[in-house]
């Protein structure tokens, strides 16, 4: 048994059961989540299945009308409270994340900053749900519309960002007034947890906030086809939410999908060379290459194919893998064996049809003792290899020698994904006529990282439906009522 609780100042964000109705709730079973970077089992946490998720979603269904009745700026506090402990426990969450996950401490202390933004931000929305007055056709009648929340929101979270996938989701629909219930991903369940503890000590009340842990195959039903759920709230991958809309779609249930990606990051040759090489080594590495934003196919006009390589591999032969507990480490372990398994085989198909590899290019796992792959980087790989064609999901950074706008702006739409797009350029017609060229929900123009609490984060295409961030999260979570009013001033 790992020593997680003995690194914590506050052991009782240690839990290991579900949340549900206020209280914990222990299951008839348990299952093991262990630390990639070493195999350790760092906890076994309550299997609640069906059941459980029965229990939580009819709780869920109980607190509805009355947290919809809670004043919005009560609501507002109760989350913003929420926002102070998260911050106030950020060490000791990011020891959590980083054991479960793999993620290096300070970037997993810098997920819980970054998810606890999404939480102030969704607190002080609260109190902006507007409707508006509109001018009827019917003389003396009027009509305005009202935002109300949609009701109970399921949500099915990942574990590439344990927290703040959890916080970008469920803030907003906690500041409109909809009781949740969070599905967390099986490999990472602990930081759900500790944010469900916050969650009671910040005064949610009863049945506002649960956590149901466990199996997805018995949870996620119940989460998707409940007649009391009103919405489900997915980040995963695209086949897992095709599924879930598919289950949803029994109930016409609303749904908010942020899904895979194939990110492309475009180098133009008028660039800063340096400063795309910077940011390239930023984008890819955060999480290990493990985030639905991350870059995949690195595009770069022939005439700095040369120096960005260089500058490239440069970097990343200095990239440090290595424990998330060790000083200046910049890339943990994957997330577990399998995973490290799949980017090998990317990496060597790729290499079977031509591909060179400039650094690193072989797992870790034998070497380290843990789920660990080398930092890469690749050139000469086919267009229709897997590793271009597929989400890569690890520190895999491959290169694409491209000509010109036009052929940038087909290889970058040649991708069923459409969530996130880089372009390094410092022309501004080139800025205006790429960002309007190609089909991707978010663009970093010059800079390697989309995502803010005010700013709409999602994908088009197969990467999702809906936005979540800024003041279009409250919209998705709310719904728009017309009120025709007649027959009083005529
Ligand atoms: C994700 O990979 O799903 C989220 C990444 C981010 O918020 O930047």
């Amino acid at each position: 048994m790992s020593d997680l609780r003995s690194r914590l100042k506050d052991q009782n964000l240690f839990r290991t059961d579900s949340f549900i109705n206020g209280e914990w709730v222990k299951g008839d079973s348990r299952f093991d989540v262990n630390n990639p970077a070493n195999r350790s089992k760092v906890a076994d946490v309550a299997d609640v299945g069906a059941a459980g998720a029965k229990q939580a979603v009819k709780a869920a269904a109980a607190a509805n009308l009355e947290w919809r009745r809670t004043s919005p700026f009560e609501r507002a506090r109760i989350v913003k409270r929420w926002h102070d402990l998260i911050m106030e426990n950020q060490d000791d969450l990011g020891v959590i994340l980083a054991m479960e996950m793999g993620k290096p401490l300070a970037e997993a202390k810098g997920e819980i900053a970054y998810g606890a933004g999404f939480v102030e931000w969704a607190a002080e929305e609260a109190k902006r749900v507007h409707g508006e007055t509109i001018a009827v056709p019917t003389p003396g009648a009027r009509g305005w519309t009202i935002r109300q929340p949609v009701g109970v929101v399921s949500c099915i979270t990942p574990w590439n960002f344990p927290s703040a996938m959890i916080t970008r989701k469920c803030s907003p629909a906690l500041a409109v007034g909809c009781p949740i219930v969070i599905k967390p991903a099986a490999e990472t369940p602990l930081s759900a947890l500790a944010l469900a503890e916050l969650a009671a000590r910040a005064g949610f009340p009863k049945g506002v906030f649960n956590v149901v842990t466990g199996e997805a195959k018995h949870i996620g039903p119940v989460l998707t086809q409940s007649d009391e759920v009103a919405m489900i709230g997915f980040t995963g991958s695209t086949q897992v939410g095709a599924l879930l809309m598919e289950q949803a779609a029994k109930g016409i249930k609303r749904v908010a999908l942020e899904l895979g990606g194939n990110a492309p990051f475009i180098v133009m040759d008028d660039a800063d060379v340096e400063k795309a090489a910077d940011g390239l080594i930023q984008g890819k590495f955060r999480a290990g290459g493990q985030t639905c934003v991350s870059p995949n196919r690195v595009f770069v006009q022939e005439a700095i194919m040369g120096d960005l390589t260089e500058a490239l591999a440069e970097r990343v032969k200095k990239v440090k893998v290595g424990d998330p507990f060790e000083e200046g480490v910049q890339v943990g372990p994957l997330i577990h064996d399998k995973a490290v398994e799949r980017v090998s085989e990317l990496v060597s198909g790729a290499v079977s049809k031509g591909a060179k590899i400039v650094a690193g290019g072989k797992s870790l796992m034998k070497e380290m003792g843990g789920s660990f792959y080398a930092p890469t980087l690749i050139t000469g790989a086919d267009m229709a290899s897997s590793l271009a064609v597929n989400e890569i999901f690890g520190p895999v950074a491959s290169l694409y020698p491209v000509k010109d706008e036009a052929e940038i702006i087909k290889l970058a739409n040649a991708t069923p994904y459409g969530l996130a797009a880089y372009l390094y350029t410092r022309d501004a017609g080139r800025v205006h006529r790429i960002t309007e060229g190609i089909d991707f929900g978010m663009i970093g123009v010059n800079a390697p990282m989309v995502g803010s609490p005010a700013t709409p984060f999602g994908g088009m295409k197969q990467s999702g439906i809906g936005r979540e961030g800024g003041k279009w999260a409250a919209e998705e979570f709310t719904e728009l009522k017309f009120v025709l009013l007649s027959g009083i001033d005529e």
